[in-house]
């Protein structure tokens, strides 16, 4: 089969031939159909952590299972069928240690970190789901508290007396946002208490944010110098309980937190390393995680040992579950980010999608100069490659 293979000592990408991996106990094969990009699979390529001489590349998939390991043989779990619609991600080369990648024909993955693609959804649709959509519910559930719907921690709802929560939501656009706004949206419903969603987006966005899934109640342009006192006038001067800083560099960092209630908590998704800021200059300290802690494996990445957390792979899978309720009741738990179908498959990826992605702060991307349409700057859309089959 084919697979996108890094080198990591000479940076080099290239689609190679390998073997077709074979399940183990609790792991099916999925021939993959389609493959959803996210900025860490190009920052660790050009700037590569993995310590082993190759590494298959890419997180998000979507795909057919082919055959199942040897004790799920007679499992009735639609995720461990031959011919189930399955999605979910991979670590690709995000870790120092060896890790399995999403970008190849096929790939071997555990059945219950991976959920039922309804059949009114299509792969491609799914492939997008999986990695920001599990980063999103940790962010907002497991970090922030908000009540949950698929797991029994039922959150608190702080709300300054006046029977509102205030959520604040910055760049709301990404597709990390576009999965943070659903899941809120899912906390007011469990808990019957009204939340007041504020976000920061690009005013092209605003008109797709105010409609369901999203829902916006007040939006604001980032760019605006005032957006922070607008941010706070809407809040009626009470400030944000809770903040999901969806971009986490730098002054969006410090910026989320000057919208702050006294008692609020805010979730980031970058590391101060990465990020750029100093949680020392900040009164309230901002949260961090990795989405890998979901996959339940001990990893190497940036500079630090996670170890294996067993708790949060719970989550992922009460999460993965949770979005497979869908291809039983037929109500999808969470909208696919808008889908941009790329050209070409494997061997396009690198040269179109890592160049629209970029390998350095999403906040800085630089336009490409490419003049093709299909390489417009993203925004609030997940690129996605045909790998085989009906996408
Ligand atoms: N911790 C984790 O495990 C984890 C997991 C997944 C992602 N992440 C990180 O989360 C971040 C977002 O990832 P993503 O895939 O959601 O990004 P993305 O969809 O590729 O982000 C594109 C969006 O960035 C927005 N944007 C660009 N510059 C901005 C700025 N200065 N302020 C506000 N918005 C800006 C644009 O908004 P407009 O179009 O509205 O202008 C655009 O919609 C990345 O840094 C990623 O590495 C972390």
């Amino acid at each position: 089969m084919k697979a996108l293979i890094l080198t990591p000592s000479t940076k080099d990408v290239s689609v190679q031939e390998i073997p077709v991996p074979k399940p183990r106990d609790g792991e099916v094969l999925i021939r993959v159909h389609a493959v959803a990009l996210n900025p860490i699979d190009s920052i660790y390529v050009v700037h590569p952590i993995a310590e082993q001489e190759q590494r298959v590349i890419g997180t998000d998939f979507a795909g057919v299972i082919t055959a199942v390991g040897p004790d799920l043989s007679s499992s009735t779990d639609l995720r461990a069928r031959i011919g189930g619609r399955v999605a979910g991600f991979h670590q690709g080369a995000c870790s120092t240690n060896d890790r399995p990648g999403a970008f190849a024909e096929y790939i071997t993955a555990p059945y219950d970190l991976l959920w039922s693609v309804p059949d009114g959804m299509s792969l491609s649709d799914a492939s997008t789901i999986s990695m920001c959509g599990l980063t999103a519910a940790q962010g907002v559930y497991s970090r922030l508290g908000l009540p949950c719907p698929f797991d029994d921690q039922t959150g608190a709802l702080t709300t300054n007396g006046s029977g509102i929560t205030n959520v604040l939501i910055y760049s709301a656009s990404t597709s990390l946002g576009l999965y943070a706004a659903q899941l809120v949206q899912h906390a007011a419903r469990t808990s019957g208490r009204k939340i007041r969603l504020i976000g920061t987006a690009s005013p092209s966005k605003h008109d797709l944010l105010r409609k369901a899934p999203y829902s916006y109640d007040v939006l604001v342009d980032y760019r605006d110098p005032n957006w922070v006192d607008k941010v706070k006038k809407a809040t009626e001067g009470k400030g944000i309980d809770f903040a999901v800083d969806s971009i986490s560099e730098g002054q969006t960092v410090y910026s989320v937190h000057d919208t702050l209630a006294a008692t609020a908590k805010m979730a980031v998704f970058r590391g101060p390393k990465g990020g750029q800021y100093d949680p020392s200059e900040l009164r309230i300290k901002p949260i961090y995680g990795a989405v890998w802690e979901g996959l339940g494996h001990e990893i190497g990445y940036n500079g630090a040992i996670f170890p294996a957390n067993p708790e949060a792979r719970v989550f992922a899978t009460k999460f993965f579950n949770f979005l497979s309720t869908a291809a039983a009741d037929g109500n999808v738990k969470l909208e696919p980010n808008p889908v941009r179908l790329m050209p070409g498959g494997l061997e396009r990826i690198v040269p179109d999608g890592f160049t629209l992605l970029g390998s350095g702060l999403v906040s800085k991307r630089q336009d490409t100069s490419r003049t093709e349409d299909y390489m417009r700057p993203i925004s609030g859309e997940k690129i996605v490659y045909r790998i085989q089959g009906e996408a």
